[in-house]
């Protein structure tokens, strides 16, 4: 079978970043990378807060905060009265976890799908507060269908006090069918944090019709804004109930601002991020996701093909949109984390490549995401040369 082309390449897309060209940035999915315009508008933000702090701080943070929040919002279709600015998802979905006022006997239900990190936070609750954690498999394959099948047998009502479920899941790049996964939590009165992570700038899918207790997302991944930024949409009848990790001095105005003001801090890449979306925007919402998702299945595919991959064990994620794709790795390739870090390196400093090597219910895989910035010769080099360098083991 024959490979598909490539998509067009969006032209002057790369100039706008300050990659080291001599490297190709096959993993904008782990940390993002931001356009030079945003990290020049957060430049003279900083400028401002450096000329005067005290002005920065006192006069008017607030309000730029919240027309910030405002923006992202609108433009992830969540209702501005219900989010909140964070500095990142983990941080969201720890806000959520301590809010819960979760008791000995209380579950916690995720699946094996899960970030690690979020994974560890729960756990970390859960030996607080003497609640259990429970994991629930899905296969790589399952159907959508399956999936709430498989969640709606896992659900113990009346234990269990929160699903966490991923947008789209960053080992096994899956899009989990969340709307749906809500509905059946709710018809038990489970609550459901979505951790969305990669969703904003990548899915088109707005947070309202998830309709999620809790959602917690990344700007500063597929939406170019400076690191830092998040979001945390939360449900009316949980906002009275949510509580900062530090309390400072917004503590008595409530939801957001409560969560939003952590005392001194760097807010600039709250206040630059709408200039993340506006690259979005002037390069074309719907064509950047259309190229970055067609990317990336390209890549899948070159790379899959040399290392002798059938096209039908390429795991496709089940959506469109989705610019991150998975390529299994010869067995007995990166069967740990720290294994799969060392070959991520060792790719990185050999192959002049920076990809993701996850390892997944014991095997390795390896994760390409395509990007503006990325061309089609960049994953065609990768696959030239990964094959001898995993056959060096
Ligand atoms: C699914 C998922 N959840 C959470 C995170 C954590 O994001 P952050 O480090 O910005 O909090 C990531 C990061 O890649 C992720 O992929």
């Amino acid at each position: 079978m024959s490979v598909p082309q490539p998509p067009e390449p969006i032209p002057g897309a790369r100039l706008l970043f300050s990659l080291d060209p001599a490297v190709s940035h096959l993993n904008h999915g782990s940390f993002g990378a931001v356009p030079i315009g945003v990290q020049r508008a957060q430049q003279r933000l900083r400028d401002e807060m450096e000329a005067n702090p005290l002005r920065f701080f006192t006069q008017g943070l607030v309000d730029r905060i919240g027309h910030t929040r405002r923006h992202l919002a609108g433009f992830l279709g969540a209702d501005p009265d219900g989010s909140a600015l964070v500095g990142n998802t983990t941080t969201g979905v720890a806000v959520v976890l301590q809010s819960l006022g979760l008791r000995p006997g209380d579950e916690v239900l995720s699946t094996d799908h899960g970030y690690g990190a979020v994974g560890l936070a729960i756990q970390r609750e859960c030996r607080r507060t003497g609640a259990v954690s429970r994991v629930l498999p899905i296969p790589l394959d399952a159907t959508d269908e399956q999936i709430v099948q498989i969640v709606r047998a896992g659900l113990r009502p009346g234990r269990t006090r929160l699903m966490v479920v991923d947008q789209l899941t960053s080992a096994t790049a899956k899009l989990f069918p969340t709307a749906a996964i809500v509905g059946v939590c709710h018809e038990q009165g489970v609550p459901v944090l979505v951790d969305a992570a990669h969703a904003p700038g990548m899915l088109a899918t707005t947070v309202s019709s998830i309709g999620a207790d809790f959602w917690a997302g990344n700007l500063h991944k597929w939406a170019y804004a400076p690191r830092g930024t998040a979001l945390l949409v939360v449900a009316p009848q949980w906002r009275d109930r949510i509580e900062p990790l530090v309390v400072s001095w917004e503590q008595e105005s409530g939801f957001p601002a409560r969560i939003e003001w952590q005392a001194t801090l760097d807010y600039t890449s709250w206040l630059a991020a709408p200039a993340g979306l506006f690259t979005l925007r002037s390069l074309g919402v719907d064509r950047v996701r259309e190229h970055n998702a067609a990317l990336a299945a390209y890549g899948q595919r070159v790379v899959g093909d040399a290392l002798g991959v059938p096209p039908a064990q390429l795991p496709a994620p089940g959506g469109p949109g989705v610019a991150l794709r998975l390529i299994p790795l010869p067995a007995g390739t990166a069967l740990s984390i720290d294994a799969a870090r060392a070959l991520q390196t060792r790719i990185g400093a050999r192959l002049a490549a920076e990809v993701a090597v996850m390892s997944w219910n014991g095997r390795g895989w390896l994760r390409l995401a395509g990007q503006v910035y990325n061309t089609a010769d960049e994953y065609e080099r990768l696959a030239a040369r990964l094959p001898a360098l995993l056959a060096q083991r």
